[in-house]
C-alpha cells in the first residue's frame, strides 16, 4: 500500500480538532474519570486488526476509546506529585517535530535542528546564569539525564584515579563512594544500581525539618572518604522544594581531591532564572552535573529533561559518540553540534525544538513571570492554609511546593485523616493533591508548576481544602464515637 502526501490533511485535521477540544475542556474536566482497567481494554483493546482502516477514522475512534482514561494533569488545578502543564509555543513545536520526522544524532541529518538545540541550550546556560562552555544534552526526562550525569561522573572519576570504564569496564574498577541526603529521589538510586556503582556504596546524611542536607555533616562526612566520591545533591526537594546548600558542598568536593557534585534539579533548577529566587541556588554553577526536566517546572509537552555538565569535554568523552562505525565517519568530522555528543540516544526525535519554542515566545520575562507565579501561588495557599486551626503546613514554603498534615492528635490519626482529605477531594475532582510522606507523616502534597494556575484557582481550591477537612473531621469524630 502507498501513501500519498495528501493523505495526512485529513487525519492531522481531525487531530487538531480533538486536540483542541481536549485542551479547551481542561477548565472543567475532573482529574480523574474513574474507569476501570477492563472497561478500557473493552473500548481500546480486541483482536489485532486484519484489514486497513481509513486513518481519520483511527483518530476519531481512539479519541473517543481513550478518554474516560485520560488523567487530565495539565489543568489549572491539579496539584499532585511533580507535573506541569505545556506553554502553547512549545505544544504547537512539538506537532512540527512529529510532522518534519527530522533525526538528529548528526548535525548531518538534520542541521536546522541541531542548530535549533544549539541555540536552546546556550539560551538555558544564559538563562539559568551557568558558566560559558557548559554543555546541555537533551533527554527524555530527568531519569535519563540522571543516567547521563552520573555516568559521566563515574567515568570521570575513575580516569582521574587510574581506570578507563570505556575499555576496561567496571569488574575490579576501584570502588566509588557515593553521598547522598536521606531525601534523595529514588531515581538517582534507580540509576545508580544500573549503572554499576550499585547501592550498597551509599552513605546517607541527614536532613534538617525543612528535608535539606545538614551542610556540617555532609562536610565532615566528604572529609574522611578516600578514593573516587561521588556526591548527589538537589535543587528542589519533592516534599518541600528545598535546595540544598551548593556552595558549602562545592567548597567539600573541591577540597577532597577526587569527587564530582551532581544536583537533582527536576522540580527546582529553573528558579536560577528569577532575581527573587535564584539566592536559593547560590552555587550552582559549581556543580559538575545538573539533571533538570522539561516537562516538570518548565511546562514542555512530555519527553522533555536536560543534562548540564560543567566539562563539555568529560560528557562527549563518556557518551563515547566518536567511534559509530565507518558510515558515519564523514558525520561525525563535521565541526557543528552532534547531539549524540551530549546524550545516551543516538537517533531520537528534535527534543530541542518545544524547548527553543518556549524561550522565543515567553521570552526570559515571561519565563521568570511563570516561575515567581507559581511560588507566589504555593505560598498564597500555605499561608490560607496555615490560618486554620488544624492544618499544619511542615515545611517553609520557598519554591513551587509544600506538604500539609491535617487534624490534632497522634500521627496514627493524623496520618488517617490526611489521606482521607485528600482522597475525598481526588473524588470531588475541583483540585487534585497527592498524597506523599514526610519524615514518616502521611501528608498532602501541594505542588504548582501550571502555566494555567491562577489566583482564582488556589482560593477555589483552598475553600475546598478546608472544606474536605472539616467534613472528614466529623466523619472521623463519627467513626471513632460509633
Ligand atoms: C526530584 C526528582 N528527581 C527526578 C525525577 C525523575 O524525573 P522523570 O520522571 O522526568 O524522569 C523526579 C520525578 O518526579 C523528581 O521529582
Amino acid at each position: 500500500m502507498t501513501h500519498r502526501f495528501n493523505e495526512y490533511r485529513s487525519p492531522l485535521e481531525q487531530s487538531l480538532k480533538h486536540s483542541v477540544s481536549y485542551l479547551e475542556s481542561l477548565a472543567d474536566r475532573p482529574v480523574d474519570k474513574g474507569t476501570s482497567s477492563q472497561a478500557l481494554r473493552t473500548a481500546i483493546g480486541g483482536r489485532l486488526p486484519l484489514k486497513p482502516t481509513d486513518p481519520s477514522q483511527v483518530i476519531d475512534d481512539m479519541v473517543k476509546n481513550v478518554d474516560a482514561g485520560l488523567i487530565a494533569s495539565g489543568g489549572a488545578r491539579f496539584f499532585g506529585y511533580a507535573i506541569g502543564s505545556s506553554f502553547p509555543a512549545s505544544l504547537a513545536a512539538d506537532w512540527l517535530v512529529s510532522a518534519w520526522d527530522q533525526n538528529v544524532p548528526y548535525y548531518v541529518s538534520s542541521p536546522a535542528m541541531s542548530v535549533v538545540e544549539e541555540t536552546a541550550a546556550d539560551w538555558m546556560v544564559e538563562l539559568l546564569g551557568l558558566s560559558q562552555g557548559t554543555a546541555v544534552g537533551f533527554t527524555s526526562g530527568a531519569q535519563e539525564a540522571i543516567y547521563t550525569g552520573l555516568i559521566t561522573a563515574r567515568n570521570t572519576l575513575l580516569e582521574r584515579a587510574g581506570w578507563d570504564v570505556a575499555t576496561q569496564g567496571l569488574f575490579d574498577a576501584p570502588r566509588i563512594n557515593v553521598v547522598v541526603s536521606d531525601q534523595i529521589h529514588s531515581t538517582i538510586k534507580r540509576a545508580l544500581s544500573m549503572i554499576g556503582i550499585g547501592l550498597e556504596t551509599i552513605i546517607t546524611v541527614p536532613t534538617d525539618d525543612n528535608l535539606r542536607i545538614i551542610p556540617d555533616n555532609l562536610t565532615e562526612t566528604i572529609g574522611l572518604l578516600e578514593g573516587p566520591t561521588l556526591v548527589c545533591a538537589q535543587a528542589g526537594c519533592i516534599d518541600s522544594g528545598a535546595f540544598d546548600p551548593f556552595n558549602e558542598l562545592a567548597d567539600a568536593v573541591e577540597a577532597h581531591g577526587n569527587a564530582w557534585l551532581h544536583v537533582d534539579g527536576a522540580i527546582g533548577l529553573w528558579a536560577a532564572a528569577s532575581d527573587k529566587q535564584k539566592h536559593l541556588l547560590a552555587g550552582i554553577e559549581r556543580a559538575d552535573s545538573i539533571d533538570t526536566d522539561g516537562h516538570k517546572w518548565f511546562n514542555m509537552p512530555y519527553d522533555s529533561g536536560m543534562i548540564v555538565v560543567k566539562d563539555a569535554a568529560a560528557l562527549s568523552k563518556a557518551m563515547g559518540g566518536s567511534n559509530m562505525g565507518d558510515y558515519l565517519n564523514d558525520a561525525m568530522d563535521k565541526p557543528d553540534r552532534n547531539a549524540i555528543n551530549f546524550g545516551i540516544s543516538a537517533s531520537r526525535r528534535a527534543r530541542g525544538v518545544p524547548v527553543y519554542a518556549a524561550f522565543k515566545s515567553l521570552g526570559k520575562e515571561g519565563i521568570v513571570e511563570h516561575i515567581d507565579h507559581c511560588t507566589d501561588l504555593a505560598k498564597r495557599m500555605a499561608n490560607t492554609l496555615a490560618d486554620i486551626d488544624g492544618i499544619t503546613v511542615l515545611n517553609d514554603v520557598v519554591s513551587n511546593r509544600f506538604s500539609a498534615q491535617f487534624g490534632h492528635g497522634d500521627d496514627e490519626y493524623r496520618n488517617e485523616l490526611t489521606a482521607r482529605v485528600v482522597h475525598r477531594l481526588q473524588e470531588e475532582g475541583t483540585l487534585y493533591p497527592s498524597t506523599s510522606g514526610y519524615k514518616g507523616l502521611k501528608t498532602m502534597l501541594f505542588s504548582v508548576l501550571s502555566c494555567h494556575t491562577s489566583v482564582a484557582d488556589i482560593d477555589l481550591s483552598a475553600e475546598k481544602i478546608i472544606e474536605a477537612y472539616l467534613t472528614e473531621q466529623e466523619c472521623m469524630k463519627g467513626s471513632i464515637r460509633g
